[in-house]
């Protein structure tokens, strides 16, 4: 979104997490979508602070290694910006201006709502189609990030040996996700009004659709850093070692009773509480069905659970269940890590979106 180059058929999509760097690569025939390569990677701590990233060198060779676990060559890469990194704003236009009239409209736009200098922001807009009961206005999604945010970014691609096809959001990324999965569903998500949560590990957001255009979105400063915090604090690990721990399933017996358990109890009244602000805060007092993704929604049966708490039907965001996987897929592994490929999913959607 933030830009992007015309040639989009081969790129892979990077999500680069605060604790671990995901990619996801797709192919798409005549006959199907295809997972070509997927990896995970972990990031060590420090490296990405509150959505930044702090050192590049070590976060490009990260990236490096997640690309080689992969077994992909391709170098063309499509990652995100978050979206706290991020001023958006719905703008309606009249549909039939012209391109240096309409440049112009969107800075003056833009300069109403970032608090710094235009020549320090990188500015972007995608139309998001007629306006509703006019049929020569137009409305556009603008995008402003700061310029050292992209730049960021973009060297962390060349530390990596990779070349940037596209920067993207990653509420965007997941609402891509989130069109995609309700493709071919009855309905296909009209008049329905729909949410996605990603609960990462310092972070959980909340994204809702009406009618598939996002209405609202939340972060909340609550994830699965809670979780490896309670382990480091009862095995007596150090956070990076818990991690390891978890992932690899080799925690005592008594972590479900006395470690799990009380993190989803906690995790529930979180997704309980942020659904209040958004009933709170908008005309909508009731959403038709929940998605999760993020490494949070790895703990089994997670949507079942919140299904039972919050009464709404659950799932666990699986974008790849019209997907077939290709050979080079480690299927077992890859099943286990589909709840953590929202975003990367999302961004390498990109490359087969027509
Ligand atoms: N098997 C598992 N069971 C339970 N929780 C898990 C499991 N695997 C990972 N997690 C949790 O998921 C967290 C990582 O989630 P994720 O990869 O979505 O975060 P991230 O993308 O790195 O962070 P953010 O999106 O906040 O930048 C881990 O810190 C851990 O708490
Ligand atoms: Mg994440």
């Amino acid at each position: 979104m933030l830009f992007s180059s015309k040639n989009k058929n081969r790129l892979v999509g990077i999500d680069i997490g605060t604790t671990t760097a995901k990619m996801v690569e797709l192919s798409k025939s005549s006959r199907a979508v295809k997972v070509e390569h997927y990896a995970c990677e972990p990031l060590a701590p420090g490296l990405i602070i509150e959505q930044q990233i702090k050192d590049i060198e070590q976060v490009g060779a990260t990236i490096k290694r997640l690309m080689a676990r992969s077994g992909s060559k391709n170098k063309r890469a499509a990652v995100c910006v978050a979206s706290s990194n991020v001023i958006s704003k719905t703008i309606t236009v009249q549909s039939n201006m012209g391109e240096d009239e309409l440049e112009a409209m969107v800075e003056v736009e833009a300069d109403r709502v970032v608090p710094y200098a235009l020549d320090d922001v990188n500015i972007d807009f995608a139309s998001l189609g007629s306006a509703d009961q006019s049929t020569d206005e137009e409305q556009l999604q603008l995008v402003v990030t700061r310029k050292n945010v992209i730049e960021g970014i973009v060297a962390v691609l060349e530390e990596a040996e990779l070349e940037p096809a596209a920067v993207d959001v990653d509420h965007f990324a997941l609402a891509r996700v989130n069109d995609f999965v309700g493709q071919g569903r009855v309905g296909g998500g009209n008049a329905r009004t729909t949410a996605l949560m990603d609960f990462g590990y310092n972070t959980s957001r909340l994204i809702v659709f009406h009618n598939n255009q996002i209405v609202y979105t939340r972060e909340n400063p609550y994830g699965g850093r809670q979780l490896i915090d309670s382990i480091s604090q009862k095995y007596g690990l150090p956070p990076q070692d818990a991690s390891h721990a978890l992932r690899a399933n080799e925690l005592a017996s008594s972590f479900k009773g006395e470690v799990l358990k009380p993190f989803v109890k906690t995790l529930m009244q979180e997704i309980l509480r942020t659904l209040q602000f958004f009933y709170s805060s908008s005309t909508h007092n009731r959403i038709d069905q929940l998605l999760v993704t993020g490494g949070c929604t790895q703990i089994g049966n997670i949507d079942k659970f919140i299904e039972k708490r919050i009464e709404v039907p659950t799932a666990v965001l699986n974008p790849f269940a019209a997907i077939k996987l290709g050979s080079k897929v480690d299927k077992d592994m890859f099943r286990k890590d589909i709840p953590s490929l929202g975003v990367a999913a999302g961004l390498a959607l990109r490359a087969i979106d027509s």
